[in-house]
């Protein structure tokens, strides 16, 4: 595996092995790295002949009072994951090399954003468009790898494809969790032992959510009360709790086609979110 960090240096070799036909799939993280992103990675492995994993903790996607200073990194262990995942390029590029000034043109996503994560955290997918904006540029896949546990940011990278015409296929990978449900995340290494247990009840009212939707319970109101009510016996201070038309996002009272059940829970230290997706049809 080689570490690059520039991106000069990065599209010069993505360079060589495209003018020799080779195929290449792309993991954008910010690193600490965990089960979720290896899935991604070997996603990548299987159908790429090169996969170009990328490290950058994006402060543009990070409000003032979030959490970009104490976001976890070790990239000593995230080296070791990636060479025993098959990776072959870690990009991993300093603030300086990815912004050397304050940007003059950033992307600005439109629609999708006054709702869920995008509502509750202004100008997040902004940051996140302008810097997958920047590193589809320099890695030019043919493949792109997303988690769906982030279904909103799946939303709009797939709206950024089509509106910037980026010849790139968008391969959306299923969320992995813990043994007990909990949805891997870099940010689960900040909750408490007592945090970590109550924790479980976000997948576990998605589940139970699911349950009333298989036995007809088809009014979001009535499901979104009960989700609420699993979630205020934990100590998490709940953000969001709503069902929406999937990709679209908009809100559903009545249960139809594709949508999505999301929750954003906030713990002393880290805000962890989760979602089911799911379709009648
Ligand atoms: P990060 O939170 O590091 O996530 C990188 C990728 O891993 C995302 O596509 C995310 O959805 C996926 N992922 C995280 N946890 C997962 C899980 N439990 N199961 C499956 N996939 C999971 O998302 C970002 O970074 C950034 O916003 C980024 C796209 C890199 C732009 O800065």
């Amino acid at each position: 595996m080689k570490i690059i960090k520039s991106s000069k240096a990065l599209y010069d070799e993505l360079n060589s092995l495209k003018i020799n036909g080779k195929s290449i799939g792309f993991v954008p993280t910010m690193g600490y790295l965990h089960e979720g992103h290896i899935e991604l990675i070997k996603q990548a492995r299987v159908q790429n002949d090169i996969v170009v994993l990328s490290i950058f903790v994006n402060p543009l996607q990070f409000g003032p009072n979030e959490d970009f200073d104490t976001y976890p990194r070790d990239i000593d262990r995230d080296e070791s994951i990636a060479v025993e995942s098959g990776v072959d390029f870690l990009f991993y590029p300093s603030v300086d090399e990815m912004y050397p000034s304050k940007p003059t043109v950033t992307a600005v996503v439109n629609d999708k954003t006054n709702v869920l994560c995008g509502k509750m955290r202004p100008g997040h997918f902004d940051g996140v468009v302008t810097v997958v904006t920047k590193l589809f540029n320099i890695v030019q896949p043919q493949r792109a790898y997303f988690g769906l546990k982030d279904a909103q940011q799946v939303a709009v990278i797939h709206s950024l494809i089509s509106d910037f015409n980026f010849p790139i296929e968008l391969v959306e990978v299923p969320t992995v969790r813990e043994k007990d449900g909990l949805a891997k995340s870099s940010r689960n290494v900040f909750l408490d032992a007592n945090e970590r247990i109550e924790a479980v009840e976000i997948s576990r009212s998605l589940n139970m959510a699911k349950n009333m939707i298989d036995n007809g319970q088809y009014n979001t109101s009535v499901i979104k009360d009960e989700i609420n009510k699993s979630l205020n016996k934990t100590s998490g201070k709940i953000d969001y709790v709503e069902i929406y038309s999937y990709p679209e996002l908009k809100e559903i009272n009545h249960i139809e086609g594709k949508f999505i059940i999301a929750i954003a829970l906030k713990f002393s230290k880290a805000r962890l979110i989760d979602n089911l997706i799911y379709s009648l049809n």
